[in-house]
């Protein structure tokens, strides 16, 4: 079987893995390579300041041959934080207010996916698959056809695709557009992100939708389609049957004792809704005043991207709401949000997990949200907690015995709460099993084993037309 390499700018190193989280697509990825095996190239999230990076960093661990690159402090100031982080992080996910273009960042973003590209070439082997991972490398197909190379090579954006009108405000959207076609798999979290990519193919008047799922633009024939990033479901289910056990487990359910426990775990960035959540949780409380006192929020929140502007803002607002609202509705013995601002290993937070009656995951807008998933996974089959979610998760298209939200909707969101924390039993076990019996069957595995199989598929075209 040919050897697969991966390629992303977030890698997972083995020193840190099930410590620091570094989001959904290490988590995921970690998972998936653990079982193919094979290379691993990416950041290594180091800066070598003004001089050139050195050589690549080569690692062996098990079956994953890690392979990881510096970048200048201008690389990472340009690519990193600037164009992927400022511009294409908001604009996919619907924030054109928040998108900050500039001419040195863009260009920036392409001089170091050429980087990547040279630094990857010489590790290729003829009949490698090429496996590239998120909107930081999106040109790195292009940069690596015209350094000649012929191997089959996939796209998966772990994040969402908009629809053509807040696409088209970005100024390089038709370099990004003619960057995916390179391609021969783009694969996105939805159908719905696919048909918004469809969609602006064909406004922009560049290309068309094909019968089988295939797209032609640019003079090339490829495929696109939805491909639902999963978790380790029946693992990641033992580690929370298991932590119960675990010491800090045992103290955060005797600190809890007789409150429901509602728990929220996001980054700390402006697309998951954590103020609109806050908001929410106030709104409960005050609508429903028989809660005083008898319900605790946790909401786990490690720091993100620091360095942008639009982040360390949100640290600050943050903080000062949950600060307002414990102050607000607090009382001696009672303080109704525990704002954790660090981040917490995944055996700990599945644990978490299975002690919440209430899994409140709000994004107003998300590619999946693994972390909803993994509540599902962690409940307690017997006596299972009830999954908030918002309709915005990619994680909705399938979750459907979850209480779908606007999360927009504050008073929306906070009946939401209300109801699960009075949903009778049956009803919670009924809505769980359904989410656990499609989770056990599309887990991380399978996820993997489609976007390969699509992409190594006979009928994809192997070189640039
Ligand atoms: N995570 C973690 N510890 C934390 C917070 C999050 O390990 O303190 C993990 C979480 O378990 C999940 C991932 O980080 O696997 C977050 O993925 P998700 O898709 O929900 O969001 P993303 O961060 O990728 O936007
Ligand atoms: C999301 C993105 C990933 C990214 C992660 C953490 O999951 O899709 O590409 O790695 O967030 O963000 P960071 O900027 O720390 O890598």
């Amino acid at each position: 079987m040919s050897r697969l390499v991966i390629v992303s700018n977030r890698v997972s190193v083995p020193e840190k893995a099930g410590a620091a989280p570094a989001g959904g697509l290490a988590v995921a990825l970690q998972a998936a390579l653990e079982e193919h095996g094979g290379i691993w190239m990416g950041w290594s999230g180091k800066s070598s300041g003004a001089k050139a990076p050195g050589p690549l960093d080569m690692r062996n661990h098990g079956k994953i041959t890690y392979a990881l690159t510096d970048l200048t402090k201008t690389d990472v100031e340009e690519y990193y934080h600037g164009f992927a982080n400022r511009v294409l992080w908001p604009i996919c996910h619907y924030r054109l207010d928040l998108a900050e273009y500039g001419r040195k960042e863009m260009a920036g973003y392409f001089r170091v996916n050429r980087f990547f590209a040279e630094r990857l070439a010489p590790l290729l082997k003829e009949d490698d698959i090429i496996w590239v991972h998120d909107y930081h490398l999106i040109p790195l197909a292009s940069e690596l056809r015209q350094m000649g190379v012929k191997n089959k090579i996939g796209f998966f954006l772990h994040i969402p695709w908009p629809p053509a009108d807040v696409l088209f405000a970005m100024p390089v959207h038709e370099q990004i557009m003619r960057g995916l076609s390179q391609y021969d798999l783009v694969g996105f979290q939805t159908d719905f992100d696919l048909d918004n990519f469809g969609g602006g193919l064909v406004r922009e008047g560049i290309g068309e939708r094909l019968e089988g799922g295939k797209f032609s633009t640019y003079g090339r024939t490829f495929k696109g389609g939805a491909y639902s990033i999963a978790i380790e479901t029946q693992p990641f289910a033992e580690f929370a049957r298991k932590a119960a056990s675990n010491s800090m487990v045992r103290k955060a359910r005797q600190s809890v004792e007789g409150r429901d426990l509602i728990i929220g775990v996001d980054r700390l960035d402006y697309s998951k809704g954590i103020t609109q959540r806050i908001d929410a949780f106030e709104t409960f409380v005050t609508l429903n005043p028989n809660y005083q006192n008898k319900v605790t929020y946790l909401q786990i929140t490690p720091k993100s991207r620091s360095e942008v502007p639009e982040y360390e803002q949100m640290q600050r607002t943050v903080a000062e709401q949950a600060g307002r609202v414990n102050g607000a509705l607090g009382t001696v013995d009672w303080v109704p949000i525990r704002y954790v601002n660090r981040s917490i290993a995944r055996p700990l937070l599945a644990g978490l997990y299975r002690l919440a009656k209430i899994g409140l995951v709000t994004p107003l807008r998300d590619g999946m949200n693994l972390v909803a998933k993994e509540y599902v996974a962690a409940q307690d089959p017997d006596d299972p907690g009830v999954l908030v979610l918002s309709r915005f998760a990619g994680a909705a298209r399938e979750l459907t015995g979850a209480l779908l939200v606007n999360p927009y909707d504050i008073e929306g969101t906070a009946h939401a709460i209300a109801r699960g924390l009075t949903m009778s039993l049956d009803e919670r076990k009924q809505r769980w099993e359904k989410m656990m019996d499609h989770l056990v069957k599309y887990d991380i595995n399978r996820w993997c084993e489609d976007f390969l199989k699509d992409l190594t598929a006979e009928d994809v075209e192997e070189t640039a037309g």
